[in-house]
C-alpha cells in the first residue's frame, strides 16, 4: 500500500494567486501504508481543496505532494492513476453511461493503448459492484440511481482501479445509516491506505486511525481520534457545546451535542 505525504503545502485559487487570500497554509499531512486517515474540518475549512492538490487536480503555489516518496508532479498522470483512486463529493455529469460503463472507467489505466476489455478486467468489475452491493444495478443508467447509489457505484468505480491509495470526499455524504457503517468498514477491510473527510465525527472517530483537523486552512490538531476530538477542540474549531465521553461499547471518543436549551457539564 502507498504513503501520501503533502510537506508545507499552499494553495490560493485564481490565477492572480500571488495576491488572492491563501485558501490553504502551509499543509503538512502523512498517511502511512495501510492507514485510514480522517480529515475533519468546517464547511469552508479547506477540506476539498487540500484533496484536490493530493490527487492533482490543482497545483500547490507552494510545498510538495509525494505518493510513495515520488513528487506527484514529477510523474504522468497514468502513474498517479496506477496508485490513486478518487471518490469526490460532487457525481459526475450524465452521459448517458450504464452502471457498468462508470465502473469499467476504472480499469483505462490499467490498459495498453489498443487494449480492450479483458475477461480479468470483467471480474474486477464485478467483484466491485458485488463489494458495495449492487450487482443488481449493473444495466441500469447510473443518472437514474439514488444518491446513496451513485456515491456506492462510485466506491465501486474507485475498487475496480485497484488503487494502494484512495481519496474520499465525504463519502458518507448520502448514505443512510447502514450504508455509512459498511461504506466505512469496507473500506477499512480493504487495508488500502485511505484519506477520507468526514463530516460525522462520531464516524470518524470510530473508523479512523488518525485524524487531522483542518481550520481556516491550516492543520491545528492531529493524532488519534482520542487525542484530537475534544470538547475545547469542538468549541473552538466546530462552534459547539458537546460532551465528550467513551463509547459504551468501544471505548471511542463519543459526541453528544448540547442545543442552546440544555448545559454542558461544570
Ligand atoms: N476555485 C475556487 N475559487 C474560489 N474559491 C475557492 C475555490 N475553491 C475553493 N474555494 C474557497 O476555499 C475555501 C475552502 O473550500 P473547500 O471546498 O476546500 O472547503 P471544505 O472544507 O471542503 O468545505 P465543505 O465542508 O463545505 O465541503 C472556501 O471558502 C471556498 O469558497
Ligand atoms: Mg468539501
Amino acid at each position: 500500500m502507498s504513503t501520501l505525504q503533502l510537506s508545507e503545502v499552499d494553495w490560493a485559487p485564481g490565477a492572480q494567486r500571488e495576491r488572492a487570500a491563501k485558501v490553504l497554509r502551509s499543509v503538512s499531512l502523512t498517511t502511512q501504508p495501510g492507514e485510514f486517515v480522517g480529515l475533519i474540518g468546517p464547511n469552508g475549512s479547506g477540506k476539498t481543496s487540500l484533496l484536490r492538490c493530493a490527487f492533482r487536480y490543482t497545483t500547490p503555489s507552494a510545498g510538495t505532494i509525494r505518493v510513495d516518496g515520488e513528487d506527484i508532479w514529477k510523474q504522468s498522470p497514468k502513474w498517479l492513476a496506477l496508485r490513486a483512486a478518487v471518490v469526490l463529493q460532487e457525481f459526475p455529469e450524465d452521459f448517458g453511461l450504464t452502471v457498468l460503463d462508470v465502473v469499467y472507467m476504472a480499469r483505462t489505466p490499467h490498459k495498453t493503448r489498443f487494449g480492450g476489455d479483458t475477461p480479468e478486467d470483467a471480474a474486477i468489475v464485478d467483484g466491485a459492484l458485488e463489494r458495495v452491493g449492487l450487482s443488481a444495478c449493473r444495466d441500469r443508467n447510473f443518472d437514474t440511481l439514488s444518491g446513496g447509489e451513485k456515491q456506492r457505484v462510485l466506491l465501486a468505480r474507485a475498487l475496480a482501479q485497484q488503487p494502494s491509495l484512495l481519496i474520499l470526499d465525504e463519502p458518507t455524504n448520502h448514505l443512510d445509516l447502514r450504508h455509512q457503517i459498511e461504506l466505512l468498514s469496507l473500506v477499512r477491510r480493504m487495508g488500502i491506505t485511505t484519506l477520507a473527510t468526514i463530516h460525522d465525527l462520531n464516524l470518524a472517530a470510530a473508523f479512523c486511525d488518525r485524524l487531522y483537523v483542518i481550520h481556516h486552512g491550516e492543520i491545528v490538531a492531529q493524532g488519534t481520534p482520542r487525542e484530537v476530538i475534544t470538547e475545547s477542540l469542538l468549541a473552538d474549531v466546530f462552534e459547539v457545546r458537546a460532551i465528550v465521553d467513551a463509547h459504551p461499547v468501544s471505548r471511542y471518543p463519543r459526541i453528544t451535542l448540547l442545543t442552546d436549551g440544555e448545559n454542558a457539564r461544570a
